[in-house]
């Protein structure tokens, strides 16, 4: 059995094949680089010390997913389940770019489904996100809350997942399981692979790793008025070692199921962290001081979030092992020793 995984360049997506790898699981890689750079899949190869075979293909060239499936089953290394990372994943770009986005995370999925359906694959592991919930109702957010979405890149997901349930629904052999990330930050504790954004990076865990470089002067924390532990906002984060193992949960849970079915299934520690609780974490465990200044509330942040991991637990035997400590000082580690990333 092969697991076919797109995307598999990104930040996850390396992680994913590190403990996929560790599980004795074979694999192919189809990335076509928009978001990342082939020295992440050498970088994997130093640690697994085993060549990846990889494809540089986009998603949306049906044809050419057919063909790899086609050759993996002539080679006698048939292709029984795919982990779909391959999007795009900025907020705010998904919104002045929309159609970019959908093209890009709808198409590139329609595209995948039509090449698994006619070389019958019938498992998907999907990453899906907890943008899909919008503003809680309630906390933690449990799977049945109401998917609600409030940008472009979040409604990618949501029709995502909404056209996998439609796809386990036509034929009994297809299951399919979206993975709701909450927050991934951190990287893999040997200081290899990491995330490495372009650009002034979005997200709060490398703006840090990059203030404590120097490379940015202060971090902007949005908002310091949130009715939360200290008015900073509060999310969940998890460490990507740990997201990672869920993938691999998943295609084991995949592969032994017998009836098709679509699941979405949260991953998340279950605990929420402000902003002040995660820099003044990291400024701990790393021993570097993070200049700060407030400024106003970035439009379309949530005040909180959180989940309710108990599904994932349930369902694929999950749970996050480690702690906000444990992923600032990997996060870190993997920064301080590549501090222009892949270059
Ligand atoms: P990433 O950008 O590092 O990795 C995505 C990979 O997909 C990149 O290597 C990129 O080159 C590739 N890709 C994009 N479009 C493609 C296409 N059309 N064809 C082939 N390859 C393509 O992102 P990541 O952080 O590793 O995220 C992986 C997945 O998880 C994405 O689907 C993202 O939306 C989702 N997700 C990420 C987060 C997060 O905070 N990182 C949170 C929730 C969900
Ligand atoms: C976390 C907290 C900010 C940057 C986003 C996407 C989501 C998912 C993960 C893909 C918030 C605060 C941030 C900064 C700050 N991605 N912050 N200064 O917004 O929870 O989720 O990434 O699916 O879809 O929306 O993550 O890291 O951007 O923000 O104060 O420079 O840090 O306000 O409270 P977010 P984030």
């Amino acid at each position: 059995m092969t697991i076919l995984v797109t995307g598999g360049a990104g930040f996850i997506g390396t992680h994913t094949l590190v403990e996929l790898d560790a599980a004795d699981h074979s694999f192919v890689v189809v990335d076509n680089f928009s978001n990342s750079s082939q020295k992440a899949l050498t970088a994997v190869e130093k640690i697994t010390n085993k060549p990846i075979c990889f494809f540089d293909v986009d998603v949306r060239n049906e044809e050419a997913l057919q063909q790899i499936f086609e050759n993996q089953a002539a080679a006698g290394r048939p292709i029984t389940t795919v982990i779909h990372f391959a999007a795009l994943k900025s907020v705010s770009e998904s919104v002045s770019h929309a159609v970019r986005y959908y093209d890009n995370n709808i198409g590139g999925l329609l595209k995948l489904l039509g090449a698994m359906t006619k070389s019958n694959v019938n498992n998907i592991v999907f990453s899906s996100s907890a943008t899909v919930y919008g503003d809680p109702e309630a906390l933690p957010f449990e799977e049945n809350h109401p998917v609600r979405p409030k940008n472009p890149y979040g409604h990618t997901k949501a029709m995502a997942e909404q056209i996998l349930d439609d796809w386990a629904k036509q034929d009994k052999k297809n299951k399919a399981i979206a993975l709701r990330y909450f927050n991934p930050i951190g990287a893999h504790p040997s200081g290899i692979i990491g995330e490495d954004p372009n650009g002034v990076p979005n997200n709060i865990f490398p703006y840090i790793t990059r203030v404590a470089l120097g490379h940015l002067p202060w971090l902007n924390i949005f908002g310091n008025d949130y009715s939360t532990v200290d008015g900073t906002g509060v999310r969940d984060y998890l460490h990507v070692v740990d997201l990672a193992k869920a993938h691999e949960l998943s295609v084991r849970y995949l592969e032994k199921s017998s009836e098709g079915f679509f699941k979405a299934v949260n991953l998340g520690t279950g605990t929420g962290t402000s902003v002040f609780q995660l820099v003044q974490s990291f400024e701990l465990q790393c021993g570097v001081s993070i200049p700060y200044q407030i400024a106003t509330r970035r439009n379309g942040d949530v005040s909180s979030a959180w989940a309710n991991p108990q599904l994932a637990k349930n369902l694929i035997g999950w749970t996050a092992k480690l702690s906000i400590a444990d992923m600032c000082r990997d996060g870190w580690n993997w920064q301080y020793k590549n501090p222009r990333g892949y270059n």
